[in-house]
């Protein structure tokens, strides 16, 4: 029996494909392992949203080699989309054995088994593995995350994910409906739903319809101790109906991921975004209205074609009125093939994009500190997630609002609510005492 480790990087939706790969090769006489000493294969699943994400998988595969001098059998391949964007090269250049692409991985014990270095990067309009219960790899046994949808169509101009990751296609609800109710039973408390674009989710099955809120509606409903969360939103399209239903059940977590990218109507236009500042503060107002405890955050890029100072500086605004509870924050990476690429410069200098991305990371570091001390004295229900790993006397859970609360032990594990009350914070991390 041949041993598979699979590593991941990139998203929470790579994390998710990373089961898919090893359940199938479960099934095809595989055994999953995580030691690469044992490993006859390693599959990396892949992430070419930035520049730097793909640096970092090649010096990886570089790092293997010493592994396959070790053992000439060891075989080493790339999935998902630095696969899909890089096709063959990885085969020529890295010296990779295997290169598949996210709609591949119903072949991949096939293309583990052949002699000679194998591709298959062929995108799929239909493939959604809906049918593949999916393995959890690394996991704490308390979160897992359920791709519900793949795909984007949005073609924001600096975004390799539409070519890397095809054309939108949603999974049954009752497909969703039943992984959720799986991991529930095993023990699972807390679970994302995922995709590029959740608001675009949309299943028909003769006369029957499912929109996202609906299908969230369905998921928060299987257990009242099931928490549910979801990723990733886009401003255009989150709707007055998700929010209601994000209010009505108290298992919804009050958290929103809501990636604003630039303040400034100018950028936002260059980006394709299809918003403008006026509509996506419209969107974080009838939120604020219908959840009012709802905590936001958000992905910001900086430097990107053309920004000027102003642009930037309407960034940094639109944070402040927002007042993120967290964020992520990149400087803009040139991605071969985008619509950005092709039609604009990248001429903000690497100086001057470091410089606006530091501005950023620092005043989102003052408003997530302030975020935190405004929970100072509040009492959360928080779902504990495991042992503190600088303590091991504490345990970590998290609030409802996505943020990280360390308490004392007592008698409570993992998988357990307990009432907390804050009273200590720092920029990243609340403490507090249990009720
Ligand atoms: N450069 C920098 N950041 C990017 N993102 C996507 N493409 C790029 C790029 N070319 C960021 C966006 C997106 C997040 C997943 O990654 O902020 O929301
Ligand atoms: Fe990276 Fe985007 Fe692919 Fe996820 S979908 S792995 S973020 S490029």
């Amino acid at each position: 029996m041949k041993n598979v480790l699979i590593e991941t990087y990139g998203c929470q939706m790579n994390q998710a494909d990373s089961g898919i790969v090893g359940k199938i090769l479960q099934d095809n006489g595989f055994r999953l392992t995580n030691d690469e000493r044992e490993a006859d294969v390693i599959l990396i699943n892949t992430c070419a949203v930035r520049d730097n994400a793909e640096k970092r998988i090649h010096n990886r595969v570089h790092d293997l080699k010493s592994l396959k001098k070790r053992n000439p059998l060891l075989k080493i391949g790339i999935l998902g989309c630095m696969a899909e964007r890089l096709k063959e090269s990885l085969i020529k250049e890295d010296k990779v054995d295997i290169v598949a692409g996210p709609d591949s991985y119903r072949r991949i014990h096939d293309l583990i088994n052949t002699t000679e270095p194998s591709v298959d990067v062929e995108l799929s309009k239909e493939e959604t593995y809906e049918d593949i219960v999916p393995v959890e790899i690394n996991t704490d046994g308390i979160s897992a995350f359920i791709s519900i949808m793949r795909g984007c169509e949005n073609f924001c101009s600096y975004c390799v994910v539409p070519y890397t990751r095809g054309r939108e296609r949603s999974r049954s609800p009752k497909s969703v409906v039943e992984q959720a109710e799986k991991l529930f039973s095993e023990g699972y408390r807390d679970i994302t739903l995922l995709g590029q674009n959740v608001n675009s989710y949309f299943y028909k099955e003769g006369e029957q319809t499912t929109n996202f809120a609906q299908l969230m509606a369905m998921v928060a409903q299987i257990n009242p101790l099931l928490r549910v969360r979801f990723a990733t939103s886009h401003p255009k399209d989150i709707s007055e109906e998700l929010v209601d239903t994000i209010a009505k059940y108290d298992n919804i977590c009050k958290y929103i991921h809501l990636p604003v990218q630039s303040g400034s109507n100018n950028m936002l236009k260059t980006m394709n975004r299809k918003y403008t500042v006026e509509d996506y503060m419209k969107k974080i107002e009838m939120i604020r209205t219908k959840i009012p405890d709802c905590a936001l955050s958000t992905d910001v890029i900086a430097g990107f074609c053309g920004e000027t100072e102003q642009d930037h500086k309407q960034t940094i605004d639109i944070m402040k009125k927002v007042g993120y509870d967290s964020a992520y924050m990149f400087k803009y990476s040139d991605r071969p093939g985008t619509l950005a690429s092709k039609k604009y410069k990248d001429n903000i200098d690497e100086k001057e994009k470091v410089r606006r991305l530091e501005e950023i990371i620092e005043v989102q570091r003052e408003l997530s500190l302030q975020s935190n001390k405004r929970d100072i004295g509040k009492v959360f229900e928080v779902l504990v997630e495991g042992e503190s790993k600088r303590d091991a006397r504490k345990l970590y859970g998290r609030t409802s609002q996505n943020k990280v609360v360390i308490f004392d032990k007592d008698n409570n594990t993992k998988g357990d609510y307990i009432k907390v009350r804050i009273d200590d914070c720092t920029s990243a991390t609340l403490f507090g005492k249990k009720l």
